[in-house]
Formats: structure tokens, C-alpha cells, sequence
């Protein structure tokens, strides 16, 4: 079977730069992301400079992402955002970070109930997987892995499931410096995330989702892993939140 995926290049600021501050970096990006062709550009910046940067790219074929979300639509819970909030601006929404699990204690449920509301909202969800140093050195990255694309995507349809795209990052790679091999990722998604979606949906689904790398992704090394068939482009941390190595990035994969 043979299929076309269209790369995507998702920067995620994580909690970086003011909305003063976004406007003047997406606006240093603007000229070179524009003139790239055939790659989808996503930038998902902190809530608070989501409508700045609206804004900026609305004429452009940039994409706004946030990154989280509540799974309610509304009601009292306070300090949350939900996705119909974020639907006014946003096309997808990161969810299931590795640091949102580490550091606010997000389960698979939780995480579920999140893609279910953003699919349900008409954004599309980039669900975050990887596993821990500890699980890789055990030998339990393919189980890890599986089990968090099972638990999150419990209960969606058929019909909804090539909106999502899943990130893959390993935990230890993520703001070390250190990342998987391009080859090790790319056997991953080969063996473990494509045959769980094609498990838990249908081969043309398996086929058709795209699958990023993130984790310490940058302007030298992201060609290596775009030359892999398997990985469909990055998800961005730390690289994303300077202008020019982000061009890079978008550049390696048009090539
Ligand atoms: P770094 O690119 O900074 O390693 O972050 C990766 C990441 O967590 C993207 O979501």
C-alpha cells in the first residue's frame, strides 16, 4: 500500500515567551516558514500568546496549536482551558506530554479523555508517547509505547482516527541532547505504534496517521530522521523558540 503523508514540523514552546514575545519570534519566522512549500508548519505556543500569533500567521499556511487542555467544554473548573476555547484559534492540540504526565500527574485516562474532547471539538490531537529511560533499559519501550496509543485511544471512531497524529518521544531524549537513533525510532514506529493503530483500527488507518520524533531535534540532526520512511516529521521543544534553527528544521524535511 502506498501512501502519502504530509510531513508536519510542530514547534512546541512548552512555558517560553511572553505574547510580546511570541509576536516578535513568529514574526522573525515568517518570511522563510512562508516561502517552504509541502510540509504542514505548526507552532504551539503557551495559551496567552495563542491569539498574538493568530494574528500574525492568518494569511499564511502556518498552523496554531495549543499545548494542553481540558476535556470538559465548559463549566466550573477553574484555571482550565477547553477546547472550545481553543477552537477559535487553534487547529490541533499537544496532549499527553511526557511532562505533562511527569509533572502534573496525567494518566492514560485523563489523556483519553482529552483526545475524545478535542477529536469531538474538531481539533486534531498530537498524542504524546515514549517511554522512560528506566523502560527502555528494561527492554519495555514496545510495551510502554503500545499500551499508552491502546489507553488514549480507547472509544474513538473509525471515521475520526486519521485526524490524529501521534509523537513520538522518548522520555530521556527530551531536552538532554541526546536522541534516539534515527533507526531505533523509526523501527519503533514500524513494529510497535503502526501495527497497535492498525490493531485497534485498520491497516489504511495505520498507514494514513502521521507519526513525528521529538526529543532533542535540532537544525543538525532532524534530516537524518526525515530520511527514515516511517517518521513524518518532529515535534519540536527546545530548537522551536529560535527562528532560525526552527527554518532549518522545515527545510530538512522539504528536502
Ligand atoms: P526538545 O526538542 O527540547 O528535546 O523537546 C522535545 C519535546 O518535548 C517536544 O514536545
Amino acid at each position: 500500500m502506498s501512501v502519502v503523508r504530509v510531513p508536519l514540523i510542530a514547534g512546541n514552546w512548552k512555558l517560553n515567551k511572553t505574547s510580546t514575545e511570541a509576536y516578535k519570534l513568529v514574526a522573525e519566522m515568517l518570511p522563510g516558514l512562508r516561502s517552504i512549500k509541502g510540509i504542514e508548519k505548526l507552532l504551539c505556543p503557551p495559551f496567552t500568546a495563542l491569539m498574538a500569533v493568530s494574528r500574525l500567521i492568518k494569511d499564511t499556511d502556518i498552523h496554531l496549536g495549543a499545548q494542553n487542555m481540558y476535556w470538559e467544554e465548559k463549566g466550573a473548573y477553574t484555571g482550565e482551558i477547553s477546547p472550545v476555547m481553543l477552537a477559535e484559534y487553534c487547529q490541533y492540540v499537544i496532549i499527553g506530554h511526557s511532562e505533562r504526565r511527569v509533572y502534573f500527574g496525567e494518566t492514560d485516562q485523563q489523556i483519553n479523555q482529552k483526545v475524545r474532547a478535542a477529536i469531538a471539538n474538531q481539533l486534531k490531537p498530537i498524542l504524546c508517547v515514549g517511554e522512560t529511560l528506566e523502560e527502555n533499559e528494561a527492554g519495555r519501550a514496545a510495551g510502554v509505547v503500545s499500551r499508552q496509543i491502546r489507553e488514549a485511544l480507547q472509544g474513538v471512531d473509525i471515521m475520526d482516527a486519521d485526524r490524529i497524529v501521534i509523537a513520538y518521544e522518548p522520555v530521556w531524549a527530551i531536552g538532554t541532547g541526546h536522541t534516539a537513533t534515527p533507526s531505533a525510532a523509526h523501527t519503533l514506529i514500524q513494529n510497535v505504534i503502526r501495527p497497535t493503530l492498525g490493531s485497534l483500527f485498520d491497516q489504511r488507518i495505520a498507514q494514513n496517521v502521521r507519526v513525528l520524533y521529538g526529543g532533542s531535534v535540532d537544525a543538525g540532526n532532524a534530516g537524518k530522521f526525515f530520511q527514515q520512511s516511517e517518521i513524518d516529521g518532529a515535534l519540536v521543544g527546545g530548537a522551536s523558540l529560535n527562528a532560525h534553527a526552527f527554518i532549518a528544521i522545515v527545510e530538512a524535511a522539504q528536502a
